[in-house]
């Protein structure tokens, strides 16, 4: 089972935490989204040869980094097993519609969605200190890596 992600987190690293605890238990490639933006450069990974793809991002505005979004949009292949994993200041669920949408018109296979907060500071926030101080903290992290788990083997039940 190959699983790569990409990933965008530029706003405090805070998603870059999970993936990498995740990461230092299986064997996943992490991949930069923003590798996408040099189109025709070929520097971005090709995502056919995973059977299993995550896609991670803190929230900005709303949504998943626009980055993030891109890439699901020019290199997310039909038919993939795909999960998502985000931090956001404040819970919302619509946050994962625009990365949901794109999944959909691919003809993905969503396997699950695992999100928690993360440190904020942006606009007002910094302000205040920012808002969910410590996020992710080792809670947190231990349950990003039981989700990866419970998605690896719904995928390997397929
Ligand atoms: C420009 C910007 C916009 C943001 N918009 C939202 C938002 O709409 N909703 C939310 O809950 N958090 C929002 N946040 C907070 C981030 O989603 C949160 O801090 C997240 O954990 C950042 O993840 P990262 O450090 O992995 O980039 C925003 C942060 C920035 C910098």
């Amino acid at each position: 089972m190959k699983t790569g992600i990409v990933f965008c987190s530029e706003h405090h690293g805070n998603t870059r935490k999970l993936l990498n605890a995740v990461a230092e238990h299986y064997d996943i490639d992490l991949i930069k989204a923003d590798i996408a933006l040099f189109p025709g450069s070929g520097l971005h990974t090709t995502l056919s040869d995973y059977d299993l793809i995550g896609f991670a991002s803190g929230i900005y505005y709303q949504k998943f980094h626009k980055d993030v979004l891109k890439y699901a949009e020019d290199f997310l292949p039909k038919g993939k097993n795909v999960f998502f994993i985000y931090t956001c200041g404040i819970e919302r669920k619509c946050y994962t519609d625009s990365i949901i949408q794109i999944a959909k018109s691919k003809s993905s296979k969503i396997l699950g969605t695992y999100s928690c907060p993360g440190y904020d500071t942006f606009g007002p926030f910094k302000l205040v200190g920012g808002i969910s101080k410590g996020r992710p903290n080792d809670d947190d992290i231990q349950n990003a890596i039981k989700f990866y788990e419970f998605i690896l083997k719904k995928c390997s039940e397929k």
